[in-house]
């Protein structure tokens, strides 16, 4: 067993309840929380800003290798920038899921995200993360839910912030960015080999909670 406690791996397509859990159950274990999506959301919008088209690999890596990641109270900061809502609209979604597809970005946080993990005690939430981060993850989840539950609950998160979006149009959103993130040739979303596979839809939060850290205690006293 490490010092700090176990390296935990969640993966899965968008809206599968990723984020809310590993926040959720981090916060109970007192483990660290690595949001990896943001990183890639990063780079997309750093992109933009700079000029920088979302197509072009070795301008987009050799970006991503000159920029300082870290996360403060689990909210991801640029070169000291704390980027907040903006990691989190509609154009930076795609913009994420567009730029994750290189492997010159891929590669250049790759060793970002290990050096994030590296003392234990940590959550990782992502798409590669026990597949290619952490293979060796202690404990490796993969997240599943419907796509209608997916793309309902998404649907929800972009009105509260106000963004103006339909049921149907967030539902074709998350197909396409599924498939992008499945039939890349790097890294593709897919499950990890001994991940344990848990479908939220029509789960309440607590319960998922309460499962997902029983699990990790257990594989904390082996
Ligand atoms: O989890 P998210 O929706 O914030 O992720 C945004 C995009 O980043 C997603 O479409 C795919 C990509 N991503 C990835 O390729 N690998 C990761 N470990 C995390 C995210």
């Amino acid at each position: 067993m490490r010092a700090r406690g176990v390296i935990v791996a969640i993966d899965g397509p968008a809206g599968a309840g990723k984020s809310t859990l590993s926040r959720r159950v981090a916060d109970k274990l007192g483990y660290t929380l690595v949001d990896t999506g943001a990183l890639y959301r990063a780079v997309a919008l750093w992109a933009r800003r700079r000029g920088i088209a979302w197509d072009d690999g070795a301008a987009l890596g050799a970006m991503t290798a000159t920029l300082g990641f870290a996360f403060v109270d689990g909210a991801l900061e640029v070169d000291g920038e704390r980027p907040g809502d903006a990691l989190r609209t509609s154009e930076t979604s795609t913009g994420a899921s567009r730029v994750s597809a290189h492997p010159e970005v891929r590669a250049a946080l790759l060793g970002v995200q290990r050096d994030l993990g590296r003392d234990g005690g940590v959550v990782l939430e992502g798409r590669d993360i026990g597949t290619v981060v952490y293979p060796d993850a202690e404990v490796k989840v993969f997240l599943v839910a419907t796509d209608e539950e997916r793309a309902r609950r998404r649907l929800a998160e972009l009105l509260a912030r106000g963004e103006a979006s339909t049921f149907e149009g967030v539902l074709e959103e998350i197909r396409a960015r599924d498939k992008r993130d499945e039939e890349r040739a790097v890294a593709p979303l897919r499950m990890a080999k001994g991940a344990v596979r848990l479908d939220t839809t029509g789960r309440s939060l607590d319960s998922l909670v309460e499962e997902l850290a029983a699990i990790v205690a257990r594989a904390a006293t082996h």
